[in-house]
């Protein structure tokens, strides 16, 4: 699916308004990572150097439809900014007189952003009356925010339907990247999935296991398997009424002939507090320890399969790797991924944040900035924002 495109389009002269996800960890009132912001910036830059002047509108966590200071997005003014050597505009509000005054005033080569979209009661149910107020701020809208794709709100489709609609260049690069996974990888394709919950990713591992060769398990989720396979998991997290959708995923993989591993070997602590921690084999785990991570075993055999695939795509930790006790398994994950000599995708927050851990984030061959809305693609599922673009 090819949507219209930016890039290709005249924009001198014009107001484009460009919907990005800046939704970024913020520390003490400044921005914590600016990787969203520094993906953006390509679109941006284009836009001005072509002669347009950029509106850009974003959401910044979830204020629930009022203004609240905390989620302003005034740090995320000032870094980009500074990421720019340019100075950004900025307006206290989404939409009404001030910021039609403030997108009217710009000249080409200008930068605004306004306020957190969702600082507007009617953007998550898509307003009408928000995305007319929205289209009036440009004279053609850009979506790039693939992170908020998968989100039917007033400045992703409403908006979309209401001025002449192009999808950016990070937008078409994150889809013609899934594309590429599921309609067309290079084999074997193998996924590494984890994380806290079979739960969360049920629709995910189900479409995946019709498209990959082999699916390697980890995190909490992964406990929800050996409890399918009557193991002892003592007192780990895990989601007990999942264990027959657990059994149901083994069988659809048997009957398709996907290789699905779960780990073999585990690491074990009484707590995530306790300085004590044991190395043994699934079947060996007591009742009074906990799984966090997974074992050395389980990670030679995992980057077995990665180093003799030819696609690889991974979303979720294999353990507690905020804890350095338990880091072992994602990181050394994350060092086979980047070695592999295939086409590598990683998405989602957490399997970001080791990426950066271990150093590997330049030997990945594609980063997708948006974890829930690459799920939902992965999944099969239609993303709102893009089916509001018009096709080529
Ligand atoms: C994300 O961070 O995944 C996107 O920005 C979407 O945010 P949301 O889950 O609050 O809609």
């Amino acid at each position: 699916m090819t949507k219209r495109s930016i890039t290709e389009t005249e924009v001198r002269g014009k107001r484009a308004l460009v919907r990005v996800d800046f939704n970024v960890p913020l520390r003490d009132g400044e921005v914590a990572d600016d990787t969203r912001i520094r993906a953006t910036l390509p679109t941006i830059e284009d836009l001005l150097h072509r002669g347009a002047a950029v509106v850009l509108a974003t959401h910044l966590g979830r204020p629930k439809g009022k203004p609240d200071p905390a989620y302003s997005v005034a740090p995320i003014a000032r870094r980009l900014s500074e990421l720019l050597g340019a100075s950004v505009a900025t307006v206290p509000v989404v939409v009404g007189p001030e910021a039609e005054q403030a997108a009217a005033a710009l000249d080409p080569g200008e930068v605004l952003l306004i306020e957190n979209t969702r600082f507007e009661p009617g953007e998550e149910s898509n307003d009408p009356a928000l995305a007319g107020a929205l289209a009036r701020l440009g004279d053609l809208f850009v979506n790039d925010a693939f992170g908020a794709a998968h989100r039917a709100h007033a400045s992703t489709v409403g908006v979309a339907e209401r001025l002449p609609s192009y999808a950016g260049p990070l937008l078409q690069r994150e889809v013609t990247t899934l594309s590429r996974l599921m309609d067309n990888p290079e084999r074997p394709f193998v996924a590494i999935l984890g994380g806290a919950k079979v739960s969360d990713k049920l629709g995910v591992l189900d479409h995946l296991l019709g498209k990959v060769d082999a699916l390697l398990l980890g995190g909490g989720m992964a406990n929800t398997m050996l409890l399918a396979q009557e193991h002892e998991i003592g007192s780990s997290l895990a989601e007990p009424d999942r264990v027959n959708d657990a059994r149901r995923l083994v069988d659809r993989a048997a009957e398709r002939g996907v290789l699905l591993l779960a780990p073999t070997d585990v690491v074990t602590a009484e707590s995530l507090e306790s300085t004590v921690t044991k190395v043994v084999s699934v079947a060996d785990v007591s009742a009074d320890q906990s799984i966090f991570d997974i074992g050395p075993d389980t990670i030679a055999r995992y980057c077995q399969e990665i180093f003799t695939a030819g696609t690889v795509f991974w979303n979720g930790p294999m353990g507690v790797f905020e804890l350095p006790a338990f880091e072992n398994g994602t990181l050394a994950i994350a060092r086979c991924v980047a070695d592999a000599n295939a086409f590598t995708v990683v998405g989602g927050g957490d399997s970001l944040a080791a990426i950066e851990a271990a150093g590997v984030g330049e030997r990945i061959d594609h980063i997708a900035t948006g974890g829930g809305a690459s799920l939902e693609y992965l999944e099969g599922r239609t993303l709102p924002g893009i089916a509001a673009l018009p096709d080529a």
